[in-house]
């Protein structure tokens, strides 16, 4: 990954203000349309309870995305969530520059609408389907899961989505799929950071069946109460939360499954230093640095103290047997 210097002490505007104004007028039809749904889960998702506690609805700031609490083994961290501000204006999105800050800036020319995935390679019937229906195959709940990035900072954020294993069952893979390989948009209208020639456009990214069967794999929708801001991968990414961030591909428009392990775009553009697995490793270093520690976003500014990093980013006892005799180091 490509390490920047500059702190993070500058000023990001706000998801409301870089929405373009075709999306800001829509939303409050949206939020019509979608209010019933919310007002039935009570004060159970993040953003009504933030909405609560401020006093105020202006928490609120896309179309709400009703989901219940995850009754999956981990999906729960009780850790202190990371402010919305800061989930949405310091992001990696490549596609839309290399600052912390740009997807941020430049994402709202991503156009989301309408919006397909197409599954192909070794599943029963390769299908092109809409976005609209796949939100329809599982059962939107709301997870807290630490998100680890590997150049060494984290964040803690409400995602909402449902199992990726649910899709997985719904297209039904042939018994000869053994991996799955992830495909994100490239659309060099409105990703101004396409011109880079850091990655092989588009940025791919796969998992092994297993992991890609588990539980805690996440296909997600949103964020935070409310569908997701375009920085963060709208309108629908993967979110594996004991792999480092990059394996959570952003903006997802293919989903392949395959019998080869898939090269993916980190690995294939320095293969010394970000291996397929890529799991949250604290005794595994990068070739350039320590993975021992992280800094969490939000916490205490510039002088801050780091904090250890857990092993598989604190979900071992979920996937530790997932990797049994596995030499980790090699595997990295
Ligand atoms: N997906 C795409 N398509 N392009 C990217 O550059 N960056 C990855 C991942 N998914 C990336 C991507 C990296 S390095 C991280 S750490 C996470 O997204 C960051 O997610 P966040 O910005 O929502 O915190």
């Amino acid at each position: 990954m490509l390490i920047r210097t500059q702190q993070d002490g500058f000023i990001h505007p706000f998801s409301s203000e870089i929405t373009s104004p075709e999306v800001y007028a829509n939303r409050r039809q949206l939020l019509r349309q979608w209010s019933a749904g919310a007002a039935a889960l009570g004060m159970g998702s993040w953003a009504q309870r933030e909405a609560f506690a401020q006093g105020s609805s202006a928490a609120v700031k896309l179309p709400a995305l009703p989901a219940t609490q995850s009754g999956v083994q981990g999906a729960m961290t009780v850790e202190k969530v990371t402010s919305y501000k800061d989930a949405t204006s310091y992001n990696n999105f490549y596609e839309f520059g290399l600052d912390k800050t740009d997807p941020a800036r430049y994402a709202h020319t991503l156009k989301t609408t309408p919006w397909s995935i197409e599954v192909e390679g070794l599943v029963k019937k390769p299908t092109r389907f809409n976005l609209e229906d796949v939100m329809k195959w599982g059962a939107m709940q709301e997870r807290i899961y630490r998100l680890r990035c590997v150049e060494g900072w984290s964040m803690v954020i409400p995602w909402i989505g449902y199992s990726l294993s649910d899709l997985i069952k719904r297209v039904e893979p042939l018994p000869s799929a053994k991996f799955v390989e992830f495909v994100t948009q490239v659309d060099p209208q409105t990703m101004p950071g396409l011109r880079s020639g850091y990655i092989d456009w588009p940025f791919t990214e796969g998992l092994r069946m297993d992991e890609a069967m588990h539980p805690l794999t996440l296909l997600s929708f949103g964020m935070y109460g409310e569908v997701m801001p375009k920085q963060n991968g709208a309108p629908v990414r993967l979110v594996v939360p004991w792999k480092y961030g990059f394996k959570s591909g952003k903006s997802i428009v293919k989903i392949r499954f395959v019998e080869k392990q898939p090269m993916v775009s980190w690995a294939k553009a320095a293969p010394q230093e970000y291996g397929f697995y890529s799991n949250v490793n604290p005794l595994v270093d990068h070739p350039r640095w320590s993975q021992a520690m992280e800094r969490r976003i939000g916490e205490g500014g510039l002088f801050e103290k780091k904090r250890k990093t857990l092993m598989f980013n604190g979900y071992e006892a979920q996937v530790a047997s997932l990797y049994a005799g596995m030499d980790l180091v090699k595997n990295f």
